[in-house]
């Protein structure tokens, strides 16, 4: 916690915390009120009650108080007609009609400073002459400032006790300055301030206690500087995860949009391959089987099973080549390929068939290793491997490219490998193109990795990895 410092308005004291209590020696009027002016306009400006308590012993009145603090604060009316301060006398404050009694005293003040606190006040200040009080009887004023020690601190007050120096001998001084925490005196114009050992080890703990409030305040402002500068790039992160999620979901959304139509295309086109040729052929056949049926309920065709034989042997071509176009149609809509040979025989016919066309060299190395893959995972694979061909026949301007398959710790591995010209790294994760990302998108479906690499020397290698469950290493 930190310690509270409460302005004195005394130079050569500076700031005191709340319980303070000191005492002043002083010579003359002048020095009085020198110390206690800018001592009560300091407490008035910082919102505490002021007590200024004159007892006979001072070298001053409760009016010629009043009136100099009228001359230092043009506010003092304000301030006494709202009792922010009171100054009173002797008689008034310690008897009261009464002889004096130190608790009744003491207890006095401790009503005071309820009274000032419960009004809003920040506390009490407060300046008293108990002088006199040496007047009073053996040890009188010993016992009263031993009261007051207790009743200060701890407690909301700022306390001074004023003494002539004049009328107050040197073993009292001693005593005085024994009850005080501090005591400053002016003689011959020079300030003193003598402090007592527990207000040099008090001050001492006051000022470690700030020093160690100052580190904490340090480290506490170094770690919400680092939490704030974490926060700040976690914010940062978070919003370009955000905007990667609508980039992919975009181009997700593109690639959706794009197999659609490619399957409705396909549709149509298979349509018009069943329409345009299955159908012609099928109606061929009728037409073929009716002429015979025609021809063998005369007894003209009945004499000529030549010309019926040859025109079974028509329909038996015809049959063929409906069968073929069956067989091409179907293939188209899953590679026949696939289930007659497998996948690995599958990926060299297809490397050899995009050789002839293309007049790129294909190499398949080890393309005969005993792979069982599911059939979601073969087809997912060969149309993978075919975006890759038509890639490096559209874009590489290669010569040749390898092909290579493995198994590698527990994964099939397919690398098509071209000596072309490379893909730089915004053409890899270009945001418009949707092959790399419907091949990518197709590994992730079975569980697998497309990855794209430059090669080296020149050129591309694109590389799936597709995990082999236990069954299928063999
Ligand atoms: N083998 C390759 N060699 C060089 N560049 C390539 C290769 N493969 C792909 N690229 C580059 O990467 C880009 C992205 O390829 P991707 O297959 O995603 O799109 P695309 O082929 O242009 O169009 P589509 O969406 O019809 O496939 C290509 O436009 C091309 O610039
Ligand atoms: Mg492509």
């Amino acid at each position: 916690m930190a310690v509270e410092l409460r302005k004195t308005g005394i130079n050569v004291v500076g700031d005191l915390p709340w319980g303070s209590h000191f005492c002043y020696f002083y010579e003359t009027k002048q020095d009085l009120l020198d110390i206690l002016i800018p001592y009560f306009k300091a407490g008035l400006e910082n919102k505490e009650f002021c007590l200024w308590v004159i007892s006979d012993s001072e070298l001053l009145t409760v009016e010629e108080a009043t009136s100099e603090l009228r001359n230092a604060l043009p506010d003092l009316d304000r301030y006494m007609s709202e009792q922010s301060i009171e100054v009173v006398g002797h008689d008034e404050w310690f008897l009261r009609g009464k002889t004096f009694d130190p608790h009744t005293v003491a207890d006095r003040f401790r009503k005071k400073l309820n009274e000032a606190l419960a009004r809003g006040y920040a506390g009490m200040r407060v300046n008293g002459s108990p002088a006199w009080l040496n007047d009073a009887g053996p040890n009188e004023l010993h016992k009263f400032e031993a009261e007051l020690d207790k009743l200060f601190p701890g407690e909301r007050t700022i306390a001074s006790c004023t003494y002539p120096l004049a009328s107050i001998g040197a073993d009292e001084i001693f005593d005085v300055v024994r009850t005080h925490q501090f005591a400053i005196a002016r003689r011959q114009g020079k300030w003193e301030v003598f402090e007592t050992p527990e207000l040099i080890q008090a001050k001492q703990e006051v000022k470690r206690l700030n020093e160690e409030l100052e580190q904490r305040v340090v480290e506490r402002t170094n770690d919400l500087r680092v939490a704030n500068e974490e926060l700040r790039k976690e914010v940062a992160e978070r919003k370009q995860a955000e905007a990667d999620l609508n980039i992919r979901s975009e181009q997700l959304r593109a690639l959706s949009a794009r197999l659609q139509s490619a399957r409705e295309e396909e549709g149509t086109r298979i349509a018009r391959e069943i329409h345009d040729e299955l159908g012609s052929m099928l109606t061929g056949l009728k037409w073929d089987l009716e002429e015979i049926n025609k021809m063998l309920s005369t007894p003209l065709g009945q004499s000529q099973p030549e010309a019926v034989r040859e025109k079974l042997s028509a329909l038996s071509k015809l049959t063929d080549m409906s069968v073929s176009t069956l067989r091409r149609i179907a293939s188209e809509l899953r590679p026949s390929v696939l289930d007659d040979l497998g996948l690995a025989a599958a990926i060299e016919w297809q490397a050899q068939q995009f050789q002839a066309r293309t007049g790129i060299v294909c190499v398949c190395e080890h393309c005969q290793e005993n792979v069982v893959l599911s059939a979601e995972q073969s087809t997912a694979v060969f149309r993978i491997f075919q975006e890759a061909l038509t890639n490096v026949l559209r874009h590489a301007r290669a010569t040749r490219v390898d092909i290579k398959i493995t198994k590698d710790n527990g994964f099939f591995v397919l690398s098509v490998k071209d000596n072309g010209k490379g893909i730089t790294h915004s053409e890899k994760s270009g945001q418009q193109s949707l092959g790399l990302l419907g091949m990518r998108e197709r590994a992730h479906l079975i569980g697998g990795e497309v990855t794209i690499s430059t090669a080296e020397g020149r050129g591309t290698v694109v590389s799936l990895r597709v995990p082999l469950s236990d069954g299928q290493i063999v």
